[in-house]
């Protein structure tokens, strides 16, 4: 079968955060038509939040349709079939056995994040993060009064490494509880291999850290590039992590709120159901078990070709930048759909930076200052988008770099 990633979507009128929202320093949301193609040059090209542009797999929009037409949408719960069709998943996918009761489903997989930092730490503890790193991570140790240690990552011969004597010295610190994994890891494209989650393992293992591994992009993976799952290394690392796990990046159903988390230790998930339990959060949402299902079974050809599409559209953007914005260097992706711009040659504040890309070229991107500190200087860009739109970016980025 084949997939049209081509065409463009009209994504209006779908209170679409990515496209329809616009955000200010403070997060105040503000609705608008900004990025209609009414607007033509002008309008505005949002490249940043981790959503895709594509229409999911048909067989997903199909089970959904059918789901709504038989018009009844009171409380549900999970079946055999859901349990299944995830456990399938991962065995054929990746070699993992999943048994069922280890899945605890939440409704997203930063909410999980949340609930595992109040389960498992105290107030004051410290929880290790590697930035750049996804800045959820930051908001929620830092939301619940915990206190983030960066490992931060290094570059090295223009690829990002993890620093593990940096990460040993500071797991040793007893107040140290948690490591947050981010795997593969948002911003910086990286799918971390078995040595070195082998490595980071048996640190956190030496030093009772446990270790969280948000694995939301495992499925977005390069070509000749492999995943390897944290728990599917060793046995005492299953018993020493949690995984999660979601069909949202993969499949792009963020909106309809589905995770599950992987807890194969059953104290661990004892003391995690007790505080999921605690928030009065019960059953699932209809469509988000619908469609998880009807991706996990019916979804993999598509998958494939969606990744291919991306793949394309990196060789692109990579292609286009040495032409014509060689000051620019795509760091080198290995999974997810977002890439992660170097823009420091062009010296420029992050002021500055943002008043180029933002008001200038009218284009939406993730700032790399919000990843961290080690972010400045770069840019996120969200690939996951017909390559006209990606087209039309970078020639908005050419005009304005050469015209400043
Ligand atoms: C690493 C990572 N974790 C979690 C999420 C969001 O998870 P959820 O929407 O399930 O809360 C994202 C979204 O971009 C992500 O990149």
């Amino acid at each position: 079968m084949t997939f049209d990633f081509d065409t463009e979507v009209n994504k209006f009128g779908i209170n679409s955060i990515k496209w329809e929202f616009m955000f200010d320093a403070d997060h105040n949301a503000t609705h608008g038509d900004h990025a209609h193609p009414k607007h033509g040059n002008e309008r505005m090209l949002p490249m940043w939040v981790a959503d895709m542009d594509f229409r999911v797999p048909p067989p997903v929009i199909e089970a959904v349709v059918e789901r709504a037409k038989r018009g009844v949408f009171g409380y549900c719960m999970p079946t055999d079939s859901y349990y299944e069709a995830v456990i399938n998943w991962f065995a054929r996918r990746y070699g993992r056995s999943i048994k069922k009761e280890w899945i605890v489903m939440t409704p997203g997989v930063v909410p999980a994040l949340n609930l595992m930092i109040q389960t498992y730490t105290q107030p004051g503890d410290k929880i290790i993060i590697q930035r750049p790193v996804y800045h959820p991570f930051t908001f929620a140790i830092e939301n619940n009064g915990r206190e983030v240690v960066s490992n931060s990552l290094v570059l090295q011969n223009g690829r990002y490494q993890m620093n593990f004597d940096d990460l040993a010295a500071k797991a040793a610190d007893p107040a140290v509880k948690m490591l947050i994994l981010c795997s593969p890891h948002n911003p910086i494209s990286r799918v971390w291999n078995r040595e070195e989650l082998t490595r980071l393992g048996e640190i956190c293992l030496e030093n009772d850290v446990l270790v969280v591994s948000d694995e939301i992009h495992c499925d977005l993976i390069y070509k000749d590039v492999t995943f390897t799952s944290f728990a599917n290394i060793s046995e005492r690392f299953a018993q020493n992590s949690i995984v999660c796990t979601a069909p949202s990046k993969t499949f792009n159903l963020a909106g309809l709120k589905l995770s599950n988390i992987i807890i194969p230790n059953e104290d661990l998930r004892t003391r995690f159901t007790q505080t999921l339990a605690c928030t009065g959060l019960m059953g699932t949402n209809t469509f988000g078990v619908v469609a998880t299902e009807a991706a996990y079974n019916f979804g993999e050809d598509w998958l494939t070709a969606v990744m291919a599409y991306i793949e394309g559209n990196y060789n692109f953007m990579r292609d286009y930048l040495a032409e014509h914005l060689p000051q620019l260097h795509l760091m080198p992706a290995e999974g997810t759909y977002l890439v992660w711009l170097d823009c420091r040659a062009l010296e420029l504040t992050p002021e500055e930076r943002k008043k180029l890309i933002f008001e200038d070229a009218h284009l939406y991107l993730d700032e790399g200052e919000i990843f961290g500190p080690e972010g400045e200087g770069f840019e996120r860009f969200n690939l996951a988008c017909p390559r006209s739109l990606l087209a039309e970016a970078l020639e908005r980025l050419k005009t304005v770099i050469r015209h400043r």
